[in-house]
This record gives structure tokens, C-alpha cells and sequence, in this order.
């Protein structure tokens, strides 16, 4: 037998209503605030992510699905959104449209990291970017779609919050960063001694213990911060407050992505269930131009589906199955033709309906129809076929009755 690949996960027929239900609350809220939906291509030129996501990331450095194709160019699966939406932008000159422009998508997103809870070789992201805007109110809305998207699945996450600042701020920072981290590289991982020269920033994001003991003293970003940034990073605070949307900060959050300027934040849950970020996002004011686009501030995240699907499931929250039979036809007849016919007309009707399509006995259908939550069981033997009339059962209270077939479906539209 061939097994699926390793950090990999099917979505079995009896679970995938949890993402019809993701993509349901993605269109409500992209309604409620006026996003439309953008679609990239899973696989790009793998330059656009080595340009986008930065060389020293631990996505370009070593988690990329890379390979040739036919024509001997280097294409990638892409590991995020964000850069094929940018590349999206710039090809289809999305900047002469009204901005801001308010994008969405759900996309697969593959990283060749060490599978474990919550960690998979190919997840999905729920992905919102706001092109145009380099307000305070652009930041903020950001943060409360996301919140809105959790909240209509009954939780809400804490998000943490830091500001990167602007260029100078981060030229500042990485001067005294690279100061503090060259007396300590001979105790730090072979993967930081390269990111001290290609890209010191990112030694923050490194995960081995011994690198993370050197680092507990290091300076934060937040010294380091401009008097405007300090001000536009108050001025987010304060507004987040109005809107009741609950935040920390967390001065060490730089997020592991090189596209990121200014505002940054990531959504965890409050009780700790969850192996990870929930999700997590910020602004990127400079992605667009160093692409070749025209300059454009941008604002947005990103949020794992799987996992809020496990988180969910692990605080005993899991998306309920609402949406049930209305009706199941169990057939006592043998005219097979006069039962196909019937749930033809109800499904015209707008009304769901299944039968027997295995020569089940009526014991195992009036089984099935329970074990499926089925709203009525329309029984027809021949009696009814003599008498064109049915048995109609509701399920949920147990009442029967025997009606005209041609006054069912008025029936069930009205009690269902
Ligand atoms: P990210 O933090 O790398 O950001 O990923 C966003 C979310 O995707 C994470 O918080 C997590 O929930 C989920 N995720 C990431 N990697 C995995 C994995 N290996 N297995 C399962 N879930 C995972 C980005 O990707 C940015 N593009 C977000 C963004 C959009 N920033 C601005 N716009």
C-alpha cells in the first residue's frame, strides 16, 4: 500500500463540513468588510519567496519545496500567501484600482518542516491582505478581521503585538544586536554564525535551546524605536483599547518572515492549548517596491486552518455538523423508478434528500436515517405507490403521519 507523505493530512468526508464552514465564515466576513477573494497559483518562480520572504528566513533557508521543472526553471510550492498576492498585485497593475484593495484567500502552503501536533508539511491558510493603506485604522482592522474570524468559531485568541519600526530604527537595532551576539557566537548553533552575516535579524527566530539561553539578555527592538515610530505604535495601542480588542506586548516578537516593517502580531490562545501560533500577520510597506512594484503599504496575516481546527478540537469546541438531511426516502417498494422520481422533485424543490441505493432492509435504512440525523424518514411501500400518498416521520419527535405526495413537499418546506 502506498501511505500519504510524511506532514501530510486527508480531510475525511465525515469532517470536511468544518471547511465548508471556514470558507463560509471567510465570505461572510469578506461581505461584512468588503474584501474580495484573490487566487494564486499554488507554485511560483522560486525567486519570488527567496526575494520576498528573505534568504535568511528558515522558510527560504530550509523548509522550500523546490524543484525544476521541464523547462529547466527553479519553481517553488509556495510556503505563504503573502508574496504571490504581491507578485499578483504588481503583474496585474491592481494599484490602478481604488485602494485601499481589501484581499482574501484560503491557500495551501508547504513547508518542509519536522511534522509534529500542529506542524504539517502542507497547511492551509486563511490570508488577509489590505493594499494601500498606511493608516493607524488599516493596522487596527487587520487585527479585527482576524479576531472576528476566531470569534465566530467561539474563541478569542490573546494577540500579541510589537512594532519592528522603520528602516532606521532596525539599522539602529541590528548595531546593537549584532554587537551583543558576536561576544556570544562561539556558544550559538552553525545556523546562527550564518545568520550573523546574512542576516542577523533572524537569529531571533532560532529555536535550539543554547542559541535561545545566549539570546535571553539580548537588546529589544523597542529601545531602539523613533519617535514617530513610538507615536504610531502608541496610537495603535490606543485604538485597539477603543475597540475592546484585548492585546499584550511582546517586545521580543519580530515574527520569522524578512518582509516586515512596523507593526507585527500573532495570535495565540489564552489557555495554551495550542502548539504554536494560531496565526499572525503585520505590516509590509516595502515588499511591493523591492519587488519591482510601484511603492505600496500593505497590512495583513495569516492563520492556520489545521490548526485552529485541532485547537478547537482540544478545548472541546468543535465545529458542530448543523447542516442535516431534511428528508431520507426508505423505500419498502420495488418500483425503483417511482422512488428516483419522488427525491428528483424534492431536490427541485430546494429540499435535501437521500435513499436506498444498496437494496438495504427497512430496518437498516430507518438505522442509517438516525445515525445521519435525517429530519424525516418518507417511507414508501406499495400501499403508498398504489395510493400515491407517503409516510412521513419526523425524526425529531417521533410523529407520523400519511399525507398526498403531491402535499409533501409544501409540508416539509414548512416544518424542517
Ligand atoms: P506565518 O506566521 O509563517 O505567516 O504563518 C501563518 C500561520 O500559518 C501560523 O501562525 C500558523 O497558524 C500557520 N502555519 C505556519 N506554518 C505551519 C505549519 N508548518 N503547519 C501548520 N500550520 C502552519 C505567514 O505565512 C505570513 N504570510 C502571514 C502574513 C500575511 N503576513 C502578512 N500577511
Amino acid at each position: 500500500m502506498i501511505n500519504i507523505p510524511k506532514g501530510t493530512k486527508d480531510v475525511l468526508p465525515k469532517d470536511s463540513y468544518k471547511w465548508g464552514k471556514v470558507r463560509q465564515v471567510a465570505e461572510k466576513l469578506a461581505n461584512l468588510y468588503n474584501m474580495h477573494e484573490v487566487i494564486t497559483p499554488t507554485f511560483e518562480h522560486t525567486e519570488l519567496f527567496v526575494r520576498s520572504d528573505g534568504e535568511g528566513s528558515d522558510v527560504v533557508s530550509k523548509e522550500m519545496y523546490t524543484f525544476l521543472d521541464k523547462g529547466e526553471r527553479s519553481i517553488t510550492l509556495k510556503p505563504e500567501g503573502t508574496a504571490g498576492v504581491a507578485r499578483c498585485f504588481i503583474e496585474n497593475g491592481l494599484f490602478n484600482e481604488t485602494l485601499p484593495l481589501k484581499m482574501y484567500y484560503i491557500t495551501p502552503c508547504f513547508r518542509y518542516e519536522r511534522p509534529q501536533n500542529g506542524r504539517l508539511r502542507e497547511h492551509h491558510q486563511f490570508g488577509v491582505e489590505i493594499y494601500g493603506a498606511n493608516t493607524i485604522s488599516s493596522d487596527v482592522e487587520a487585527i479585527s478581521i482576524a479576531m472576528d474570524f476566531y470569534k465566530s468559531f467561539g474563541v478569542e485568541p490573546i494577540v500579541a503585538i510589537n512594532s519592528i519600526g522603520c528602516a532606521d530604527c532596525r539599522r539602529e537595532y541590528i548595531n546593537r544586536l549584532v554587537d551583543y551576539v558576536s561576544k556570544r557566537i562561539d556558544h550559538m548553533c552553525p545556523d546562527c554564525v550564518r545568520r550573523l552575516k546574512v542576516n542577523p535579524f533572524r537569529i531571533l527566530d532560532c529555536k535550539v535551546p543554547e542559541c535561545k539561553e545566549q539570546l535571553k539578555d539580548a537588546p529589544v527592538i523597542s529601545d531602539c524605536l523613533c519617535d514617530k515610530c513610538k507615536s504610531h505604535y502608541s496610537d495603535i495601542k490606543k485604538m485597539l483599547t477603543s475597540l475592546n480588542i484585548k492585546y499584550k506586548e511582546d517586545p521580543n516578537l519580530v515574527r520569522g518572515l524578512d518582509y516586515y516593517t512596523d507593526l507585527v502580531f500573532e495570535f495565540t490562545d489564552a489557555t495554551g492549548q495550542c502548539p504554536g501560533a494560531l496565526g499572525g500577520g503585520g505590516r509590509y510597506n516595502n515588499l511591493v517596491e523591492s519587488l519591482g512594484g510601484k511603492s505600496t503599504p500593505v497590512v495583513g496575516f495569516g492563520i492556520g486552518i489545521e490548526r485552529l481546527l485541532l485547537y478547537l478540537d482540544s478545548i472541546n469546541k468543535p465545529i458542530e455538523d448543523t447542516n442535516t438531511l431534511d428528508v431520507y426516502v426508505a423505500s419498502m417498494t420495488t418500483d425503483e423508478c417511482y422512488v428516483m422520481h419522488l427525491c428528483k422533485k424534492l431536490r427541485e424543490r430546494g429540499i435535501s434528500c437521500d435513499t436506498d441505493l444498496m437494496m438495504r432492509s427497512i430496518k437498516a435504512q430507518f438505522k442509517y436515517a438516525d445515525k445521519i440525523n435525517a429530519k424525516f424518514v418518507v417511507t414508501i411501500g406499495e400501499e403508498e405507490v398504489a395510493e400515491n400518498k407517503v409516510t412521513v416521520k419526523d425524526m425529531r419527535n417521533g410523529t407520523q403521519i400519511k399525507i398526498w405526495t403531491n402535499d409533501l413537499y409544501e409540508y416539509i418546506i414548512k416544518n424542517r
